[in-house]
């Protein structure tokens, strides 16, 4: 089959040819109109953010002084009214053997003496306290013997890894003062009298505060219960024998 060519001649303007769009050109065209017709919202998110208003400036809290009588020996520090107990013992006194577990009153870590009652100084403001007697494990030997607590942990085996001790060496030693004044808990059978004994039950119910992740629960009771029925007397040799040297984890 044979194709007709118009002939051109010399003289002829070309004809003029319409620009063909390219494909790619096409594309990126409806792709931009779209975005323009359809979202305009997106339109905004490109644009310059408007410079962010200036932060807020609090001015700081002044500290003040703080008197905390403290294993015997008096402290004033310079606390914000902010700084819980436990900080003020750690970070500001520098007794580091009280530890902060979860801070928020759940593990019992961080459990001292205030005033002969045991509590959780995550929980409570230094200020709270100010010329208050307080017990933390660096106090509870003395002139370097344990105490009998102190002393049935080590016979009982009753820590691991030892971060949970100093506050259930606190609990405990709080716990036979309560017991012995008479304070119920909630499994006392007879809130009006005191228990003759304290059972396992009950030591395992004054302690419940305080959490073990090495799970050394059978053994604190043991302790426990050696020193309430005067047991740790006799492994005052033991101690003595240097297999730990001290309670504090
Ligand atoms: S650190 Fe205070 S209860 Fe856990
Ligand atoms: S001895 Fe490890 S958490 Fe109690």
């Amino acid at each position: 089959m044979s194709t007709t060519n118009k002939r051109q001649d010399p003289g002829d303007e070309p004809a003029a040819t319409p620009p063909q769009p390219s494909r790619r050109r096409f594309l990126q065209s409806a792709a931009a109109a779209a975005t323009v017709g359809v979202a305009p919202h997106l339109r905004a998110q490109t644009q310059t953010p408007a410079a962010a208003p200036p932060a807020e400036v609090h001015a700081p809290v002044p500290g003040r002084p703080v008197t905390l009588t403290v294993n015997g020996r008096a402290y004033t520090l310079q606390l914000e009214p902010r700084v819980t107990l436990l900080d003020a013992l750690r970070e500001y006194a520098g007794l580091m053997g009280t530890k902060k577990g979860c801070d928020r009153g759940q593990c019992g870590a961080c459990t001292v003496i205030a005033e002969g009652r045991r509590i959780n100084s995550c929980l409570t403001l230094a200020v709270m306290h100010e010329g208050e007697n307080i017990t933390t494990v660096e106090g509870l030997a003395s002139n370097g013997v344990l105490s009998p607590m102190q002393r049935a942990f080590i016979e009982h085996d009753a820590f691991q890894c030892g971060y949970c001790t100093p506050g259930q060496l606190c609990s405990a030693t709080a716990l036979l003062n309560e017991f012995r004044n008479g304070t119920a808990s909630t499994v006392t059978a007879d809130v009006r009298s005191r228990p003759p004994q304290l059972s396992d039950d009950e030591i395992r119910e004054r302690m419940s505060g305080n959490i073990c992740r090495c799970g050394a629960y059978v053994n604190i009771v043991a302790a426990v219960r050696a020193v309430h029925e005067g047991g740790a007397q006799n492994s005052a040799s033991a101690s003595s024998n240097g297999r730990h040297n001290n309670g504090n984890a």
